[in-house]
């Protein structure tokens, strides 16, 4: 019986473990699509065409940790992307993107709670959080 239980966390892991991989590889691709033109391939925020005419620089993505003291604040860059994917977010300086919004909704832990998502924004998280820099 023990082992059953220990055979069942085990597989439960592993699940958790790949639908985390997917969504980090998920969340590249959707990353190089609509965000590289700004913010930069390697996120560092050096940008491409995409700034041209933008009133503000896009900022480094690789320290959304560090700015915020050490831990990656994921309610606050989930709220972000809604804004952005409403297109709501104050002064417009990101476009409106209708692909971050979807009925499919996940479940991810925050610094405030448990919240749900839709599954486009917690795969973008998912990975923007493998590529903080210490
Ligand atoms: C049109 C250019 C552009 C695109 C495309 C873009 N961004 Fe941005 N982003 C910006 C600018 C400019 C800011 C700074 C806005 C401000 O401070 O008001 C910003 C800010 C952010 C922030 C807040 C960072 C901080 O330190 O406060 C996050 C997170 C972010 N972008 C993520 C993304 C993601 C993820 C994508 C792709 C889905 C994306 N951005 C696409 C231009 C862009």
């Amino acid at each position: 019986m023990r082992s059953r239980w220990r055979i069942l966390v085990l597989i439960s892991l592993a699940l958790a473990a790949c639908s985390e991989d997917r969504a980090v590889t998920r969340g590249a691709a959707l990353y190089a699509d609509h965000c590289a033109v700004c913010h930069g391939a390697d996120k560092r925020g050096g940008g491409g065409a995409g700034i041209i005419g933008l009133s503000k620089t896009p900022p480094d993505l690789t320290l959304l940790s560090f700015r915020a003291g050490g831990t990656f604040p994921r309610a606050e860059v989930l709220a972000i992307l809604q804004d952005y994917a409403q297109g709501t977010q104050s002064g417009r300086r990101m476009r409106p993107f209708a692909h971050l919004t979807a009925d499919a909704r996940q479940r991810i832990r925050t610094e405030a709670g448990r919240l749900r998502a839709p599954e486009p924004q917690v795969a973008l998280l998912t990975y923007l959080e493998t590529v903080q820099q210490p």
